[in-house]
């Protein structure tokens, strides 16, 4: 894989580079910077080497349809700010423009194109988009690793129509997280959480034979409480999992893997409410589980105090309503006091988890933050990422 440090001549080149952008948004106020913060080397690496810079990147889930909310426009503010440069955020529809329209003069270095997943064609890894995107530049750059396991125009097919590099967040991570699995210490716990459920409950089978424990909290778990056979009211669900829950107990058995779900959980009428704590078979039809209760806090402490890695990916909890913070708080202060006497390696990955730590200043507190979710997750089951694939 070249690294964009391979490319020495730079000078006045038109460089696409993907970022992944997509931060938590909170009525276009951005909640987390951590994923822009942490792709300034590479920007400012390009500036110093003269290049011209066109940033490609999403946010959020709009589905091929232009949505005001999930505009990059905030994202592009942050960005101003932060490298003290004037960006042009380019609204105009992406299939139209033409490279002629971008530099109009010579003072401009930045340019950033609209979120791209307004457009049908990034998720199906077009080959015309991607043909047409490549026209505008010379190069192109992926520091975009938490988005790496997206078979995507931008990510993947991109790659075909020009010379293609690795960003420094990039290689950062990789190299991180190549050495994490290989050193590996048992017993391993891994806990997933988050509310991405159908980008998750998939691989947690592929995860089963790696580890010793999985911890499954956060909207996942309301699968498994609803497979089980208790009522989870309005809670955050994906329809039609039964099979591949009954594959992950029969899998766990067969492995030695535990898998461990809440035994009592927090729950409240709407998002902002209070919580009111409840016993599985307790939870009524209006109510949506946004919490783990104290029954499993206790018992996920117990397990992470008995291993000597954990991998950590989601929220417990619907953490941005401080009442449903205390899952993810607890199961953080434990691995953070762990982590005081060296008795556990920790690693965090997906963009609400860095953004949870953040909230408590738990960030340094872990050996390795990563700014990947589901990628993470897919780079741990031991799979080539199909943004890593192209670009090698
Ligand atoms: C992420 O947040 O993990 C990446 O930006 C990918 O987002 P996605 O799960 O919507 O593809």
């Amino acid at each position: 894989m070249r690294n964009i440090k391979d490319e020495c001549n730079l000078k006045q080149k038109k460089v696409l580079l993907r970022l992944d952008l997509n931060v938590p948004l909170d009525n276009g106020r951005i909640t987390d910077t951590t994923r822009i913060d942490k792709i300034l080397p590479t920007i400012n690496f390009l500036l110093q080497n003269n290049a011209k810079i066109i940033i490609l990147s999403h946010v959020g889930r709009p589905k091929g349809k232009v949505v005001k909310e999930l505009s990059l426009n905030p994202i592009c503010e942050d960005l101003k700010k932060k490298l003290n440069k004037d960006i042009k955020l380019v609204t105009k529809n992406l299939k139209e423009i033409d490279s002629k329209d971008l530099f109009n003069s010579q003072d401009e270095k930045i340019i950033m194109l609209e979120n791209l997943r307004f457009y049908d064609e990034e998720e199906e890894n077009n080959n015309k988009f991607a043909k047409h995107l490549a026209s505008l530049a010379d190069i192109y750059v992926n520091d975009a690793f938490s988005c790496s396991h997206r078979a995507h125009t931008s990510i993947f097919e991109i790659t075909k129509f020009l010379p293609s590099y690795a960003g420094l967040q990039l290689n950062l991570e990789i190299d991180a997280l190549t050495k994490i699995t290989s050193e590996i210490k048992k017993p391993v716990t891994c806990i997933i959480g988050g509310s991405k459920i159908s980008t998750k409950i998939n691989i947690i089978k592929n995860l089963i034979p790696k580890f010793d424990s999985i911890v499954i909290v956060g909207g996942m778990a309301n699968n498994i409480i609803k497979y089980k056979g208790h009522n989870i009211g309005k809670s955050i669900h994906e329809d039609n999992c039964d099979q591949i829950i009954e594959e992950i107990f029969y899998l766990s058995k067969n492995k030695e893997c535990k898998i461990i779900y809440p035994e009592d959980v927090a729950v409240s009428k709407n998002l902002n409410g209070l919580s009111d704590i409840k016993e599985l078979n307790n939870v009524s039809k209006d109510e949506l589980i946004l919490d783990i209760g104290p029954k499993s806090i206790k018992n996920i402490k117990n397990i992470i105090d008995k291993s000597k890695t954990i991998l950590w990916n989601g929220p417990a909890g619907y953490f941005e309503n401080p009442n449903f913070a205390k899952g993810s708080f607890e199961i953080a202060k434990k691995i953070m006091e762990k982590n005081k006497t060296n008795t556990i390696y920790s690693v965090a990955g997906g963009g609400d988890t860095v953004a949870l730590l953040n909230n408590l200043g738990a960030i340094n507190s872990f050996n390795f933050v990563s700014t990947a979710g589901g990628a993470f997750l897919e780079y741990l089951e031991g799979k080539e990422l199909p943004g890593i694939k192209a670009l090698n």
